[in-house]
């Protein structure tokens, strides 16, 4: 751990089914149907001055996640969004990371678990940078996968489902035991598909381009950065991206809630500039996150 304090023995409060209690308390039962078959789904959001950046959209694929799991969430999206509001204000801070889970109990233990208690946890903590922040600015190296996002027909993947994080693990894992920071995985036919906690984009000759979402997240950092790059009149492509064309782009960057915008220099033997529409996406990301000053919204 970087900082040396581990994640079940923190300080605070977290909301667990309706009910804050002691961080240190807020434990699952070994046989929890969750833990055993990834019958569990979860969110990343982020707080900026005190505000959750899109949290309703968050909450809103929450519980589709969950439906997509076959499941639902005894909490409505906006009785979700109230709880990620008092537990970010009960941890007392302006900026940090919010991540809501929701799992299935241990009623039954059987692969089916038709009627198991849905449970739902949101902890808040601070988490200022996913990537080194000296790197981060350079482009972060970035390794090609060997692992491969599913075939929809193979797992949900709409889904922020824990399951599906498992080829993610092991393609950073394998990525960073070769001093890499992160992979970019392909998907099941071999296309370009998205990071182990991003969605990547490319710059060639002015334009962005960027992968289908058809079968892995099209994240909501994704959609509002395609705004962000619509709104300062830069064309946006979404369609196959074959690995062969990687030479071709000069740019490339990943963004996600956790990763934000962030550069990239190399995709194993790629190499990429950090260069002015990303630092320009970079910028513009940043501003959209932050709140307006309470002054301006009054006026507004
Ligand atoms: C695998 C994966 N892809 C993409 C994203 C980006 O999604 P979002 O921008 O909604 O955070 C994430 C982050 O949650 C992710 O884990």
């Amino acid at each position: 751990m970087a900082d040396g304090q581990p994640f079940d023995s923190r300080d605070g409060e977290i909301w667990f089914d309706g009910a804050f209690v002691p961080w240190s308390d807020a434990k699952v039962h070994v046989l929890t149907h969750g833990l055993h078959y990834a019958s569990a789904v979860f969110e990343g959001e982020r707080a900026y001055g005190g505000v959750i950046f899109k949290m309703h959209e968050h909450n809103q694929r929450l519980v589709n996640s969950g439906k997509l799991l076959g499941f639902d969430i005894p909490f409505s999206v906006d009785e979700i969004d109230r709880a990620c509001e008092a537990t970010l204000a009960r941890q007392g801070f302006e900026d940090a990371y919010i991540r809501p889970i929701a799992w299935r109990g241990s009623e039954m233990m059987g692969v089916a678990a038709q009627s198991n208690t849905i449970h739902l946890a949101i902890a808040v903590w601070q988490w200022p940078s996913y990537f080194d922040p000296a790197e981060r600015l350079k482009g972060i190296r970035v390794d090609l996968a060997e692992w491969r996002r599913p075939d929809p027909r193979t797992a949900p993947s709409k889904a922020k489902a824990t399951g599906l994080y498992m080829i993610c693990t092991l393609s950073k894992h394998a990525a960073e035991r070769k001093g890499y920071a992160d992979a970019l995985m392909l998907d099941w036919r071999g296309q370009v598909a998205e990071c182990t906690g991003a969605n990547v984009f490319f710059v060639k000759d002015g334009a962005i381009h960027t992968p289908t979402p058809d079968c892995f997240l099209d994240g909501i950092t994704r959609r509002t950065v395609i705004g962000l790059a619509k709104a300062r009149g830069i064309e946006v492509i979404e369609r196959a991206i074959m690995p062969e064309e990687l030479d071709g782009f000069e740019e490339c960057f990943i963004c996600g809630t956790a990763a934000e915008v962030t550069p990239v220099s190399e995709i194993a033997q790629h190499r990429f500039a950090v260069g002015d529409i990303t630092k320009t996406l970079m910028n513009d990301y940043a501003a959209a996150v932050r709140p307006a000053p309470k002054a301006a919204v009054a006026a507004a």
